[in-house]
């Protein structure tokens, strides 16, 4: 690993806001913050999730906008995490915490009903291998077990592919056998129209853009969102 990678990598392990649980805590186990998150906090906010964070660029930026919501950004890769964790303890901000583990031991994390908001923002399409889309029938099955009745789920990519499969292939097909997702918010161009259509905060919020969002702008292109709503 590059020297610069190791050293984000050990400061991240030291930031008492950056949960790290080795797996052999969590495989077919539920890990000790399992319903706990909001004792965690020390408050009864919502909790909303950031999947494949990376630098965490909204949960860092959604908890100064939403201070009366608490955020956790969750990725695999612990040196991505250290300038959204850096940046929290330099605010002190108190409703982030970081995990850093693999998505697909999330149910091991939370409980039913804990969660009230999940964001997946420029997650790998995965071209070619759909059942590791983060918007896979596998990973819907796991956001259910967590999500509040009512709780939203987010996407907001560069992929047409990921866009366009689980708009019109994931989520329907979920739909048909548990008939649980509706659809809030379509948009194939967000800053060319679809943000208009949103409510003031909700176009604060939806222009914060993550590293790789920057990177798909500067090469032109479309940004794509979806937001669906979970019914009981
Ligand atoms: C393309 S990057 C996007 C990062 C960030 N959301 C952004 O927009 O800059 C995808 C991220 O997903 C993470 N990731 C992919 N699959 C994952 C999984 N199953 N569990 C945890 N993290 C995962 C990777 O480590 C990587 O940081």
């Amino acid at each position: 690993m590059a020297k610069n990678k190791l050293k984000k990598f050990a400061a991240v392990k030291d930031m008492p806001h950056v949960i790290e649980p080795p797996f052999g805590e969590i495989i077919g186990k539920n890990h000790a913050l399992k319903g706990k998150w909001h004792e965690e906090f020390g408050n009864s906010n919502p909790i909303v999730l950031e999947l494949a964070c990376g630098k965490g660029e909204y949960s860092v930026g959604m908890a100064k906008i939403f201070p009366d919501k608490n955020f956790i950004g969750i990725d695999i890769k612990g040196a991505r995490m250290f300038s959204g964790a850096t940046e929290v303890a330099e605010q002190g901000l108190q409703n982030v915490r970081f995990l850093r583990t693999k998505i697909d031991f999330i149910t091991s994390f939370f409980d039913a009903e804990e969660v009230s908001e999940i964001w997946i923002l420029f997650a790998d399409p995965q071209l070619g291998k759909p059942r590791k889309r983060l918007t896979s029938s596998l990973f819907l099955n796991r956001y259910v077990q967590l999500l509040k009745s009512g709780g939203a789920l987010h996407l907001k990519s560069d992929s047409t592919d990921l866009y366009e499969y689980t708009r019109d292939e994931s989520i329907p097909e979920f739909n048909e056998t548990r008939g649980r997702f509706s659809k809030e918010f379509d948009t194939d161009e967000l800053y060319e129209k679809g943000i208009y259509d949103l409510d003031k905060t909700m176009q604060v919020v939806l222009n914060i853009r993550t590293f790789y969002e920057q990177m798909w702008l500067e090469q032109g292109k479309k940004i794509k969102y979806l937001t669906y709503k979970l019914i009981s």
